[in-house]
């Protein structure tokens, strides 16, 4: 069977009901998104310019040039606007400036232009579900009455009980405990509470006040006004919430998300997931939302070229988070779903095969990852022996901690699946140095909120953010020039430092690269899946154009089909594919 990365017909527009393919033939699109591979930058922990430990703009401007011969389309930017850091920028106090910590506006256009010129395009983070605390907007809301149009821009309400010493509703944060906290009037009496799905310094803004629409219209036209490519948009499922705000039970078992359940037994994030089959959280993928985006698809029309959406929206199943990218919605949505499936042959060719199905029934390309700065490394990931709920992180006193040599393998076999796929992959920095998940971070060190808030019982996700290493020898492994980093690297990454890999033969960066370049040759980003059968069922084995790859996810060593091998992520002797290893073999003509 043969499944393409090439959109089906469409309506021209969406409406809340489940995608429905029609039967026009249109011409097949070509915006560059389709197909691209964008690469992920966590900015303070890519490259320190200044020496505080702390990774910035004109740090990433210097590291371009290595990104643009790695051979990755874009970058994507996880926010670097003005912040108290109380959830590492993704609780943002000035939508349209740079925070001190990583710059200026000025290095931000510096950062971009050389960026256009290397021919990377930029994508930048909007986060419109809540703002921080430290907003304006919020502390006029603090100041102003009850009832009063400043308020009215967050999730106030009056508490339950005698003296509204109750929360509003039972919701809890995604964080850990309670998602509502009570604030101090001016005269110290206790007043309202206020909704954050998130941290207490994360309040939620009411996207059914027309005001907050209008602010944020304003605010992806500055970004767009500046020149960027596009946005990633945090928490996109998350921004209406149903009304009334009534309680949610979930099932036992299950948690706030309403899930609590798996996809082939890997546990999805509490709190955060929404699935059909169960009762939608209140909080969660609400079909409100659907017009916000489709407002601003209207917004990015209005400026030339190909500007993009993409939806951090933690919805299953796939088809349900297909609605995300109708045609007048989204571009792209992570396709969670994939990152979650574990190295197991049947699973990912299943979830191959459903998300490019559903992607298409309206005319978007899927879209691949396996890591990002919210989940275990997946070169940690792929070999965990014990259940792992998303967010959750691993620590020292984690269940099933993987062997590191086997969870290398892995994700660097999982890696050469994942680019030898038709559509868009997002590349998290680091992974493509085979970086592993920092397991023994000192408590003392551990910065993420879901660290706080769960009293240490979640080691949440300062394991995947340890600034990443450029140099073998120098302070820091080359992230700062004073030797600091935010998070203390471990003393054994000199391996992974990306100066020790370039050229190196077999070296993970030189995969990497190798495969970006047989991507980019053979167009696969517009390409096929055409399955190949008869391998054994530990094999995913799929043409794609030009380009056979062929996976083995098992532990036995199988006979690979005739053709030149391109690409292999593991050491290969005559015809022997091993266990844990994927290989790009030439097509062989027919
Ligand atoms: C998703 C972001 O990726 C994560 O890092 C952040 O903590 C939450 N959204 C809240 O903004």
């Amino acid at each position: 069977m043969t499944i393409a990365n090439a959109p089906e017909p469409v309506a021209e527009s969406s409406t809340d009901a489940a995608p429905t393919p029609q039967t026009q033939p249109t011409p097949a699109p070509t915006e560059w998104w389709r197909s691209a591979v964008i690469y992920q930058i966590y900015p303070r922990s890519f490259a320190d310019s200044n020496g505080d430990g702390i990774g910035d703009l004109p740090g990433i401007t210097d590291r371009l040039p290595h990104l643009a011969a790695l051979g990755v389309d874009a970058i994507w930017l996880s926010p670097f606007y003005t912040s108290p850091q109380k959830d590492a920028g993704y609780d943002v106090a000035d939508y349209c400036n740079v925070d001190p910590l990583f710059g200026t506006l000025d290095d931000f256009d510096q950062l971009q232009s050389k960026a256009h010129e290397l021919g990377l395009r930029v994508i930048v983070d909007i986060v419109p579900n809540h703002s921080s605390d430290a907003h304006a907007w919020f502390q006029a809301a603090l100041a102003s009455a009850e009832g009063s149009p400043e308020r009215g821009r967050y999730i106030f309400r009056d508490g339950k009980g005698e003296n509204g010493e109750i929360a509003p509703n039972n919701w809890e944060s995604v964080f850990g405990g309670p998602a509502w906290t009570r604030i101090t009037n001016e005269d110290g009496t206790p007043g309202q509470w206020y909704l954050h799905l998130f941290d207490t310094s994360q309040p939620d803004l009411d996207w059914t006040n027309p005001w907050v629409r209008e602010q944020f219209r304003d605010i992806l036209r500055f970004w767009l006004d500046r020149g960027v490519d596009g946005f990633r948009v945090d928490v996109a499922h998350g921004m209406i919430k149903a009304a009334g705000l009534p309680d949610f039970t979930p099932k036992p078992g299950g948690s706030m998300g309403g899930s609590g359940s798996s996809v082939e037994g890997v546990s999805l994030e509490p709190g955060i997931s929404d699935h059909e089959d169960e009762p939608t959280a209140p909080f969660w993928a609400q079909d409100g939302v659907h017009e916000i985006y489709r407002d601003w698809h209207e917004v990015l029309a209005e400026y030339e070229g190909d500007r993009v959406l993409c939806a951090e929206a933690w919805v299953e199943p796939l088809t349900k988070l297909a609605r995300w990218v109708r045609p007048d919605e989204m571009h792209q949505a992570f396709n969670f779903t994939y990152l979650e499936t574990p190295w197991s042959a049947q699973a990912l060719r299943r979830v191959i095969d459903e998300s490019i199905s559903a992607f298409a029934s309206v005319g978007a390309p899927s879209t691949w990852v396996l890591s990002n700065h919210d989940v275990v490394r997946h070169a940690s990931r792929l070999a965990l022996t014990a259940e792992n709920p998303q967010g959750a992180g691993i620590g020292p006193k984690s269940p099933g901690l993987p062997d590191a040599e086997l969870g290398l393998q892995r994700a660097r076999a999982a890696s050469a699946l994942m680019l030898g796929l038709p559509g868009s992959a997002y590349v998290y920095q680091g992974e493509e140095l085979g970086l592993p998940e920092v397991i023994h971070l000192p408590d003392e060190a551990r910065q993420d909120p879901t660290w706080f808030r769960t009293n240490g019982e979640r080691y949440g996700r300062d394991g995947c953010r340890v600034p990443i290493p450029w140099d073998a020898d120098a302070p820091a492994y080359g992230f700062s020039p004073s030797g600091e980093s935010w998070l203390p690297q471990p003393a054994d990454w000199a391996p992974f430092a990306r100066e020790a890999q370039i050229g190196v033969e077999g070296s993970t960066l030189e995969l990497y690269r190798e495969a970006l370049a047989l991507r980019h040759d053979h167009d696969l980003g517009f390409g096929s899946v055409t399955w190949m059968t008869g391998l054994g069922e530990a094999v995913v084995a799929f043409t794609n154009g030009a380009i056979t790859v062929v996976a083995n996810t098992g532990s036995v060593a199988i006979e690979l089909p005739a053709g030149e091998i391109l690409l292999a992520s593991g050491d290969i002797s005559g015809s022997i594919l091993p266990g844990d290893t994927t290989v790009w073999l030439a097509t062989a003509a027919h």
